[in-house]
Formats: C-alpha cells, structure tokens, sequence
C-alpha cells in the first residue's frame, strides 16, 4: 500500500477541533512535505528496516505513528472529545519529519538537525498558526513536540539545557512523540499492515 498524505489526513481529521483541521494545509503549505513525503524514511537504509527488508517512506512512518498515537491519546482523553492539547500532539506527529530532506524536500540525504529546522520555521510563523491553539501552552506543546523529538539526539539540545535527557524527566509529550518514532523505526507496528 502506497501511503499519501490523503491517507494521514482521512486518519486524523475526525480526531482534530474544527481549528486544528483548518489548520492542517497552512502548516502542510509551509512545508516541502508533498517532496520528502514519498522518500524513504532513512535515506542510507540502514534504519527504518522493516522485516520484510523494506524501509518505508517518510509519508508511510509518519501515518504508523498517527495511528499508533491517536490510539495511545484516545485512550487518555477524558471525554473522548478533540481537544487544541491533542491538536498539538497530533499535529506535531504529522509534521515532525516534513523538514527531514531540508527546506525544499530534495536533500539527497537526510538532515541532521530537521527537527530544529522545522519548529525554527513554525516558530518563524507564530502570529500565522498561534491562533490556532487554545492556548500559549497548546503551541508551545506543538514546538517543542517537534523540537525534540530525536530525543537525546536533538540536535537543539545544547542550547536548552533545562532539558536534561534522562528517562525520570523528560516531558511526557516529548517522550511519547520520541517513543512513537523509536517504536516505529524497530517494525513495532508492523500488525498496521501497511
Ligand atoms: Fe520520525
């Protein structure tokens, strides 16, 4: 199954607030995603190896952890009703590769530190996307989803050295993104099917 960007759409669309859907093609827009989407997740192939041999395409690992975290999220949800906090959480999960083959999606390898690059360019367009979240805190959750979601291997870590990467206080949102990426990257989803 060849996985397009409809696919991760039609998978979070009903689990998103009206202002997180609108807000899904401004953040697609300011993103090469439509490029890199369709390449493969490691460009060297030596991760993202799944049992069968085959390495998945970026589209193809970011709509496993979409469906795995919604999964996760939805059991958590007090009320089972979206909300601008899972806004955050989901949205960062679709785009926190969108920037992995650099600004234009045509980098012949993988960037080192896309992670950084693209919250840079969210961050870039505050006043656009702010408006979005319910609150301060609902895009910072965004931001820093994406900023760090290499975990220890962020490459903006230095720079913040209020986080200190060890298991007992990583933020939660942080640790759940970077489990979601690890978990995908080791075929732990392959009962997806995909
Ligand atoms: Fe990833």
């Amino acid at each position: 199954m060849v996985i397009t960007f409809r696919n991760i759409e039609e998978a979070i669309m009903p689990h998103l607030t009206h202002p997180g859907q609108n807000l899904v093609h401004i953040l697609f827009n300011l993103t090469p995603f439509n490029v890199c989407g369709p390449k493969l997740s490691s460009s060297t192939q030596k991760y993202h190896v799944k049992e069968n041999g085959v390495v998945p395409s970026v589209y193809a690992h970011t709509y496993e952890m979409v469906l795995a975290g919604i999964k996760v999220l939805s059991l958590f949800l007090e009320d089972g009703k979206p909300c601008s906090k899972n806004d955050a959480r989901i949205l960062s999960i679709v785009f926190h590769d969108a920037w992995k083959y650099g600004p234009r999606g045509t980098y012949p390898h993988t960037l080192r530190n896309h992670e950084k690059q693209m919250a840079d360019i969210f961050e870039g367009h505050k006043s656009i996307i702010r408006p979005y979240f319910e609150t301060e805190e609902d895009y910072e959750t965004f931001i820093v989803m994406i900023r760090y979601h290499s975990g220890r291997w962020s490459s903006d870590i230095p720079k913040h050295t209020k986080l200190t990467f060890d298991w007992n206080n990583w933020p939660s949102d942080i640790l759940f993104i970077h489990m979601l990426d690890m978990l995908s990257t080791r075929d732990c989803f392959s009962f997806l099917n995909l």
